[in-house]
């Protein structure tokens, strides 16, 4: 008997990672069902994705409250009305409080477009073309109170070529992104994937502190 896995997603922009996660749940025999889609900016492009496939959509606007911990508040009473046992970050442009991560431990998961521990927040393409680096790609990773330094899930690494710009590198690390991201929450669904003390663990075994390696 499969068990569904209802995911809440969250965004703030045009969701093509939440695009693909609605593209690989339509495979038939995927455990993940996305329960919502819910936005800080009532006019993310991301929200219209959603509408089009029937998926449940909610904007919270943050600018209506006053302070983080209050607007966290609202959003986690928003998402738990859906019960997830999921929450998937998608381009959700907001630094999270320490109680909403908490409330999520080793249910929220994020994708973050640099082989992390390198270059945490923005601009990533351009400060892996500016440090001369081999090698770029994205990570996805469960989400801890430090911002984009949780436990490693999956990298998927490319290599950076001659004439790349910030543009050609972002496009062809989406890609990679749109791969690897259904894949980690469908290993979630299906149980295999978890938080363990030291780290992420896939099938009970503690993942190495990269997360599961691939190399295109
Ligand atoms: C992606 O690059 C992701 O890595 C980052 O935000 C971007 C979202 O892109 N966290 P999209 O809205 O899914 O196209």
């Amino acid at each position: 008997m499969s068990v569904t896995c209802d995911v809440v997603v969250l965004l703030s922009g045009t969701g093509s990672n939440l695009q693909a996660l609605i593209d690989s749940t339509r495979t038939g025999d995927s455990p993940v069902r996305i329960a919502a889609v819910i936005s800080n900016r009532a006019d993310a492009y991301g929200l219209q994705r959603a509408r089009d496939a029937g998926i449940d959509t909610r904007a919270l606007d943050h600018k209506a409250f006053e302070g983080r911990e209050a607007f966290d508040a609202a959003l986690i009473e928003l998402i738990d009305a859906f019960n997830p046992k999921l929450v998937v970050l998608a381009g959700f442009m907001r630094i999270l409080s320490a109680g909403f991560v908490r409330h999520y431990q080793g249910r929220l998961l994020n994708i973050h477009p640099s082989l992390l521990p390198k270059y945490k927040g923005l601009h990533t393409h351009q400060r892996a073309l500016e440090a001369g680096d081999t090698e770029h790609g994205c990570s996805v990773h469960f989400v801890t109170e430090e911002l984009d330094g949780g436990p490693l899930v999956v990298q998927a690494v490319i290599p950076v070529e001659l004439h790349d710009s910030p543009q050609s590198l972002a496009q062809r690390v989406h890609v990679q992104e749109h791969l690897i991201y259904p894949m980690a929450v469908r290993w979630f669904a299906e149980g295999r994937l978890a938080l363990g003390e030291h780290g992420a663990l896939l099938d009970e075994k503690l993942l190495a502190a990269s997360g599961h390696l691939i190399r295109t």
